[in-house]
């Protein structure tokens, strides 16, 4: 398997939660009340699982192996928009935690800035992930050995394994905190 095939695994389940959260957003626009539980989820979904795990290989692994690379300046180009996106999307959950606390403090409003910040997540993601799977994940594997992508795996494994122990260790400590 090709490096990008976990990925591409990973972008099928961002996929399916980006469906349940366009749903929330339509109960929401018909007044539903807020499912605090499934925003919750929402932002550790995109904090833990988007972000941590998934970004976190592009950028910590692939990415950063690309550095090495002398990649042509269209794929140059797609990798800084690439990054750039990660970060809106971090910006975007932040925003969203941050709706959700002054909902439950009471300001109304807050539910039309949770709503919108929903909105904007569920129509940039799609976008990266087309432009990452039909633009760039498959070119830039060109400029890889059988060696070095059979390492990208090992090393894309070693990060998985080692996230939801370091995810939970962060938790007790941050308990531990008060
Ligand atoms: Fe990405
Ligand atoms: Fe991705």
């Amino acid at each position: 398997m090709l490096p990008i095939g976990p990925l591409m695994i990973e972008h099928r389940l961002i996929e399916r939660m980006i469906r349940l959260i366009e749903k929330m957003i339509e109960a929401l626009s018909q007044g539903a009340h807020v499912d605090l539980a499934f925003l919750d989820f929402t932002v550790d979904f995109i904090r833990t699982y988007a972000d941590r795990c998934h970004h976190g290989k592009e950028e910590n692994i692939l990415f950063h192996d690309l550095e090495e690379k002398k990649l042509s300046p269209i794929l140059r180009n797609i990798l800084q928009e690439l990054i750039e996106d990660h970060v809106k999307g971090r910006t975007i959950v932040t925003r969203i935690e941050k709706a959700k606390t002054r909902y439950l403090g009471g300001k109304s409003s807050a539910l039309t800035e949770i709503i919108s910040q929903l909105k904007e997540l569920i129509s940039f993601y799609p976008k990266h992930i087309d432009k990452e799977e039909n633009h760039f994940f498959r070119p830039v594997m060109d400029y890889f050995s059988n060696e070095e992508r059979e390492n990208m795996l090992k090393e894309f494994a070693d990060f998985d394994r080692s996230l939801i122990h370091a995810k939970y260790k962060e938790l007790v400590e941050r308990s531990e905190a008060g």
